[in-house]
Protein backbone atom coordinates (compact mmCIF):
# COMPACT_ATOMS: atom_id res chain seq x y z
CA UNK A 1 0.00 0.00 0.00
CA UNK A 2 1.56 3.50 -0.91
CA UNK A 3 1.87 6.16 1.30
CA UNK A 4 0.13 9.39 0.88
CA UNK A 5 3.64 11.28 -0.13
CA UNK A 6 4.49 8.37 -2.47
CA UNK A 7 1.40 9.33 -4.09
CA UNK A 8 2.34 12.84 -4.46
CA UNK A 9 5.98 11.68 -5.78
CA UNK A 10 4.21 9.65 -8.44
CA UNK A 11 1.44 12.01 -9.08
CA UNK A 12 4.94 15.16 -9.70
CA UNK A 13 6.26 12.71 -11.70
CA UNK A 14 3.81 12.23 -14.18
CA UNK A 15 2.76 16.24 -13.71
CA UNK A 16 6.96 16.46 -15.31
CA UNK A 17 6.27 14.64 -17.94
CA UNK A 18 3.08 16.20 -18.92
CA UNK A 19 4.92 19.74 -19.06
CA UNK A 20 7.87 18.11 -20.53
CA UNK A 21 5.56 16.32 -23.46
CA UNK A 22 3.48 19.38 -23.86
CA UNK A 23 5.22 22.95 -22.57
CA UNK A 24 7.29 24.48 -26.04
CA UNK A 25 10.45 24.77 -25.22
CA UNK A 26 11.49 27.76 -23.46
CA UNK A 27 7.67 28.84 -22.35
CA UNK A 28 6.77 29.61 -19.67
CA UNK A 29 5.35 27.24 -16.42
CA UNK A 30 3.19 28.70 -13.62
CA UNK A 31 3.68 26.42 -10.20
CA UNK A 32 1.74 26.11 -7.16
CA UNK A 33 1.72 25.71 -3.88
CA UNK A 34 1.69 23.30 -1.82
CA UNK A 35 3.27 19.96 -0.12
CA UNK A 36 2.19 17.81 -3.74
CA UNK A 37 3.72 20.67 -5.70
CA UNK A 38 6.97 21.07 -3.43
CA UNK A 39 7.19 17.40 -5.11
CA UNK A 40 6.27 18.96 -8.65
CA UNK A 41 9.16 21.49 -8.02
CA UNK A 42 11.53 19.06 -7.26
CA UNK A 43 10.70 17.28 -10.28
CA UNK A 44 11.13 20.06 -13.08
CA UNK A 45 14.74 20.55 -11.59
CA UNK A 46 15.67 17.62 -13.89
CA UNK A 47 13.81 19.66 -16.84
CA UNK A 48 15.01 23.16 -16.06
CA UNK A 49 16.67 24.16 -19.26
CA UNK A 50 13.65 23.47 -21.37
CA UNK A 51 11.45 26.21 -19.58
CA UNK A 52 11.66 30.19 -20.23
CA UNK A 53 11.13 30.69 -16.15
CA UNK A 54 9.00 29.78 -14.02
CA UNK A 55 6.00 32.03 -12.05
CA UNK A 56 5.23 31.27 -8.62
CA UNK A 57 2.30 30.91 -6.45
CA UNK A 58 4.22 31.87 -3.41
CA UNK A 59 7.31 33.09 -1.69
CA UNK A 60 7.59 29.66 -0.36
CA UNK A 61 7.29 28.54 -3.92
CA UNK A 62 9.26 31.37 -5.38
CA UNK A 63 12.28 30.07 -2.64
CA UNK A 64 12.25 26.42 -3.75
CA UNK A 65 12.17 27.07 -7.44
CA UNK A 66 15.11 29.70 -7.04
CA UNK A 67 17.09 27.02 -4.61
CA UNK A 68 16.78 24.44 -7.85
CA UNK A 69 18.56 27.09 -10.08
CA UNK A 70 14.84 27.86 -11.47
CA UNK A 71 14.31 30.97 -13.11
CA UNK A 72 11.43 32.83 -11.17
CA UNK A 73 9.78 35.48 -12.81
CA UNK A 74 7.37 38.09 -12.08
CA UNK A 75 3.95 37.91 -13.34
CA UNK A 76 3.60 41.25 -14.56
CA UNK A 77 6.68 40.72 -16.86
CA UNK A 78 5.54 37.59 -18.24
CA UNK A 79 2.61 37.77 -21.34
CA UNK A 80 1.20 34.14 -21.14
CA UNK A 81 1.89 30.98 -18.87
CA UNK A 82 1.33 28.29 -20.91
CA UNK A 83 0.50 25.08 -18.12
CA UNK A 84 -0.57 26.06 -14.54
CA UNK A 85 0.60 23.18 -12.00
CA UNK A 86 -1.07 22.78 -8.74
CA UNK A 87 -2.62 20.44 -6.04
CA UNK A 88 -5.63 20.73 -3.99
CA UNK A 89 -7.45 19.86 -1.13
CA UNK A 90 -10.62 18.79 -2.75
CA UNK A 91 -11.70 18.22 -6.59
CA UNK A 92 -15.17 17.46 -7.39
CA UNK A 93 -16.54 15.66 -10.60
CA UNK A 94 -17.28 19.51 -12.76
CA UNK A 95 -12.86 20.09 -11.86
CA UNK A 96 -14.00 22.51 -9.42
CA UNK A 97 -11.90 22.69 -6.54
CA UNK A 98 -11.39 24.34 -3.01
CA UNK A 99 -7.91 25.24 -2.80
CA UNK A 100 -6.01 27.51 -0.23
CA UNK A 101 -4.55 25.22 2.44
CA UNK A 102 -1.65 26.37 2.46
CA UNK A 103 -3.24 30.29 2.70
CA UNK A 104 -1.65 30.96 -1.21
CA UNK A 105 -5.69 30.82 -3.14
CA UNK A 106 -5.42 34.28 -4.13
CA UNK A 107 -1.75 34.20 -5.83
CA UNK A 108 -2.81 30.72 -6.98
CA UNK A 109 -6.28 32.09 -8.37
CA UNK A 110 -4.02 35.01 -10.19
CA UNK A 111 -2.07 32.67 -12.27
CA UNK A 112 -4.35 30.40 -12.99
CA UNK A 113 -6.20 33.04 -14.38
CA UNK A 114 -3.36 33.70 -16.82
CA UNK A 115 -2.26 30.07 -17.61
CA UNK A 116 -3.40 28.70 -20.59
CA UNK A 117 -4.42 24.78 -19.01
CA UNK A 118 -4.56 24.59 -15.36
CA UNK A 119 -3.07 20.94 -14.42
CA UNK A 120 -4.04 19.87 -10.82
CA UNK A 121 -2.45 16.81 -9.42
CA UNK A 122 -3.25 15.29 -6.73
CA UNK A 123 -3.66 11.89 -4.77
CA UNK A 124 -6.90 9.82 -4.58
CA UNK A 125 -8.19 11.12 -1.11
CA UNK A 126 -8.90 15.06 -2.56
CA UNK A 127 -11.52 13.46 -5.26
CA UNK A 128 -14.78 14.42 -3.60
CA UNK A 129 -18.52 14.10 -4.67
CA UNK A 130 -19.50 17.15 -3.38
CA UNK A 131 -17.00 19.47 -1.69
CA UNK A 132 -17.03 21.26 1.48
CA UNK A 133 -15.71 18.53 4.16
CA UNK A 134 -12.55 20.48 3.83
CA UNK A 135 -13.07 23.93 5.49
CA UNK A 136 -13.33 26.67 2.55
CA UNK A 137 -10.29 29.75 2.90
CA UNK A 138 -11.42 32.92 2.05
CA UNK A 139 -9.03 35.70 2.34
CA UNK A 140 -9.77 38.72 3.94
CA UNK A 141 -8.61 42.31 4.66
CA UNK A 142 -7.79 42.42 8.06
CA UNK A 143 -9.72 45.46 9.06
CA UNK A 144 -13.33 43.52 7.62
CA UNK A 145 -11.96 39.86 9.21
CA UNK A 146 -15.42 40.39 11.56
CA UNK A 147 -18.09 42.25 8.76
CA UNK A 148 -16.99 39.20 6.50
CA UNK A 149 -17.46 36.36 8.79
CA UNK A 150 -21.15 37.33 10.21
CA UNK A 151 -21.59 37.46 6.25
CA UNK A 152 -19.79 33.95 5.42
CA UNK A 153 -22.05 32.84 8.47
CA UNK A 154 -25.31 33.78 6.99
CA UNK A 155 -23.89 31.67 4.01
CA UNK A 156 -24.20 29.01 6.17
CA UNK A 157 -21.20 28.25 7.70
CA UNK A 158 -19.08 28.64 10.51
CA UNK A 159 -15.91 30.93 10.05
CA UNK A 160 -13.15 30.37 12.31
CA UNK A 161 -9.89 33.07 11.93
CA UNK A 162 -6.81 30.61 10.87
CA UNK A 163 -4.88 32.20 13.98
CA UNK A 164 -1.09 33.22 13.58
CA UNK A 165 -0.83 33.49 9.70
CA UNK A 166 -0.97 36.25 7.60
CA UNK A 167 -0.62 35.53 3.73
CA UNK A 168 1.51 36.71 1.49
CA UNK A 169 -0.26 39.73 0.70
CA UNK A 170 -0.84 40.81 4.53
CA UNK A 171 -4.07 39.46 5.00
CA UNK A 172 -5.90 37.07 7.16
CA UNK A 173 -7.51 34.12 6.36
CA UNK A 174 -10.97 32.63 7.44
CA UNK A 175 -11.87 29.02 7.18
CA UNK A 176 -15.17 27.89 6.67
CA UNK A 177 -16.73 24.88 8.23
CA UNK A 178 -19.85 23.09 7.62
CA UNK A 179 -20.59 24.14 3.92
CA UNK A 180 -22.04 21.46 1.14
CA UNK A 181 -21.66 23.13 -1.63
CA UNK A 182 -23.78 22.17 -4.60
CA UNK A 183 -23.24 25.08 -6.52
CA UNK A 184 -19.64 26.04 -6.30
CA UNK A 185 -19.07 28.30 -9.11
CA UNK A 186 -22.46 30.06 -7.71
CA UNK A 187 -21.11 30.50 -4.11
CA UNK A 188 -17.93 31.48 -5.56
CA UNK A 189 -19.50 34.61 -6.94
CA UNK A 190 -21.51 34.92 -3.76
CA UNK A 191 -18.65 34.83 -1.20
CA UNK A 192 -16.57 37.15 -3.55
CA UNK A 193 -19.20 40.07 -3.27
CA UNK A 194 -19.00 40.41 0.46
CA UNK A 195 -16.84 44.08 1.18
CA UNK A 196 -13.86 43.06 2.42
CA UNK A 197 -12.89 39.46 0.86
CA UNK A 198 -9.80 39.35 -1.41
CA UNK A 199 -10.58 36.10 -2.74
CA UNK A 200 -11.65 32.60 -1.80
CA UNK A 201 -10.57 29.35 -2.21
CA UNK A 202 -13.61 28.28 -4.76
CA UNK A 203 -12.06 27.78 -8.25
CA UNK A 204 -14.68 26.52 -9.85
CA UNK A 205 -15.39 29.52 -12.52
CA UNK A 206 -11.58 28.79 -13.54
CA UNK A 207 -11.04 25.13 -12.62
CA UNK A 208 -8.75 22.23 -13.70
CA UNK A 209 -8.63 21.45 -17.42
CA UNK A 210 -6.62 18.44 -16.49
CA UNK A 211 -6.29 15.95 -13.72
CA UNK A 212 -3.82 13.77 -12.71
CA UNK A 213 -5.32 11.40 -9.68
CA UNK A 214 -2.70 9.22 -8.09
CA UNK A 215 -4.25 6.21 -6.65
CA UNK A 216 -2.70 3.09 -5.63
CA UNK A 217 -2.80 0.89 -9.01
CA UNK A 218 -0.92 4.27 -11.04
CA UNK A 219 -1.92 7.69 -11.74
CA UNK A 220 -5.00 8.47 -13.87
CA UNK A 221 -5.89 10.99 -16.37
CA UNK A 222 -9.23 13.24 -16.15
CA UNK A 223 -9.92 15.81 -19.01
CA UNK A 224 -12.28 18.82 -18.21
C1 LIG B 1 -2.18 25.99 -1.09
C2 LIG B 1 -3.07 25.07 -1.85
C3 LIG B 1 -2.62 23.67 -2.02
O1 LIG B 1 -2.61 23.36 -3.38
C4 LIG B 1 -3.56 22.76 -1.31
O2 LIG B 1 -3.66 23.18 0.04
C5 LIG B 1 -3.09 21.30 -1.37
O3 LIG B 1 -1.91 21.19 -0.62
P1 LIG B 1 -1.17 19.81 -0.41
O4 LIG B 1 -0.60 19.43 -1.74
O5 LIG B 1 -0.12 20.10 0.62
O6 LIG B 1 -2.18 18.81 0.08
O7 LIG B 1 -4.12 25.42 -2.33
O8 LIG B 1 -2.76 27.24 -0.89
Amino acid sequence: MATQDELKQAVARAARDYVADRLPLGAILGVGTGSTANFFIDEIAAIKDRLGGAVASSEATARRLAGHGIRVLDLNDVDAIGIYVDGADEIDGSMAMIKGGGGALTREKIVAAVAGTFVCICDASKRVQTMGRFPLPVEVIPMARAHVGRELAKLGGTPKLREGMLTDNGNVILDVHGLSITDPAGLETQINQIVGVVSNGLFARRGADVLLLAAADGVQTHLR
